[in-house]
């Protein structure tokens, strides 16, 4: 924020895209997550996946048990609505896309090439067989939340989100002309380019690290593992694009954290793990990404409106005020039985 900005309030945001893990690690995630957010869309990529309605159920039930038992205000608690997603597997079917578009509990249903990243093993291998599921996502009207990477080894990875986008997703637009889509969490120009030629039904997440940082930030004078996710960090030229159309006002690109915790010794090993958690900053993150090119004033679309209204949802009512001052991130938070 700028100097005579020392206080910005804003409409309540929502993160349209968060991992909260499962079992112990709830008891971080969800207070982290509700002390800023609404609505929060949860990835589905838990092991097993959330593959149907009764997972989906139950998986929100173990979130509501650990908001109860979490030390956020009454105020928080009762703002705070998890919405799911369902895992698309090889073996999805349109009954369960059916079931879950009447549940009012899924808000979207997640692609995940098999193999793209964390617990992605289930995903689907083969996304022409999946005209079924796509017929029906289509009819229910229910959005179909993409990881938008090619997965051949031998593709380049800081080529794979361009080349998803024009072999895989140009000919599913095509196919499912009225298909609800979000890219999520864009890293390219290619990719916002791309968003920005559809329709208004084709719509983009950014997270904070690919406003923040670039592939200098991960690799330069050696490897620093807590920049590592995916789609990994691009060239500057690309984090420069993103933050345009972050901080443009268009409303095609909102918020959604992608944040993604992992144990510090799998996180800080010579084979770490894709993933930044970022639900106990991510604000801050966002306020320091758009006040650096002067347009915090474009903040609270992108936080706390265009998600909500791609989604059909009535923004939030109540406000959240951010305070310019120095703050100390811890370097871990207590996750399952360790760090
Ligand atoms: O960096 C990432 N971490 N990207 C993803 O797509 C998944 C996520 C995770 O679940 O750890
Ligand atoms: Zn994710």
């Amino acid at each position: 924020m700028t100097d005579s900005i020392r206080e910005l309030t804003i409409l309540q945001p929502d993160d349209w895209h968060i991992h909260l893990r499962d079992g112990k690690a709830l008891s971080t995630t969800v207070s982290h997550a509700a002390d800023s957010f609404n609505r929060v869309i949860c990835m589905p990529n838990l092991v097993p996946p959330v593959k149907n309605i009764d997972d989906a159920r139950a998986y929100r039930d173990r979130i509501m048990e650990h908001l109860q038992n979490s030390e956020l205000s009454i105020e928080r608690k009762s703002a705070f609505d998890p919405r799911m997603t369902l895992y698309l597997t090889d073996k999805t079917t349109p009954k369960d896309i059916k079931l879950a578009a009447q549940s009012g509990i899924v808000q979207a249903v997640k692609l995940y090439p098999a193999g793209a990243t964390t617990n992605s093993s289930d995903g689907v291998t083969d996304i022409n067989a999946c005209v079924d599921v796509f017929e029906a996502l289509e009819k229910y009207n229910l959005p179909l939340l993409i990881h938008g990477e090619v997965t051949q080894d031998h593709v380049d990875i800081f080529d794979r989100e361009k080349r998803f986008l024009d072999e895989v997703l140009a000919q599913i637009i095509v196919k499912f002309p009225t298909l609800k889509i979000v890219v999520e969490h864009i890293t390219t120009s290619d990719a916002a380019d791309f968003v920005l030629t559809q329709g208004n039904h084709i719509a983009a997440t950014i997270t904070p690290q690919h406003l923040m940082f670039n592939r200098n930030h991960l690799l330069l004078g050696g490897i620093k593992q807590h920049f590592y996710c995916l789609p990994i960090l691009k060239r500057e030229s690309h984090q420069k694009v993103l933050l345009d159309v972050a901080t443009s006002g268009n409303p095609k690109f909102f918020l959604g954290t992608d944040s993604a915790p992992h144990a510090t010794d799998k996180k800080e090993n010579a084979c770490g793990c894709a993933g930044c958690y970022s639900a106990a900053t991510a604000l801050p993150l966002y306020a320091t990404a758009f006040d650096s090119v002067g347009k915090i004033d474009k903040l609270e679309g992108f936080a706390s409106r265009f998600g909500a209204q791609f989604y059909g949802m009535p923004v939030n009512e109540s406000t959240v005020t951010l305070i310019n001052t120095p703050m100390q991130v811890p370097s871990a938070y207590p996750y399952f039985d360790g760090y």
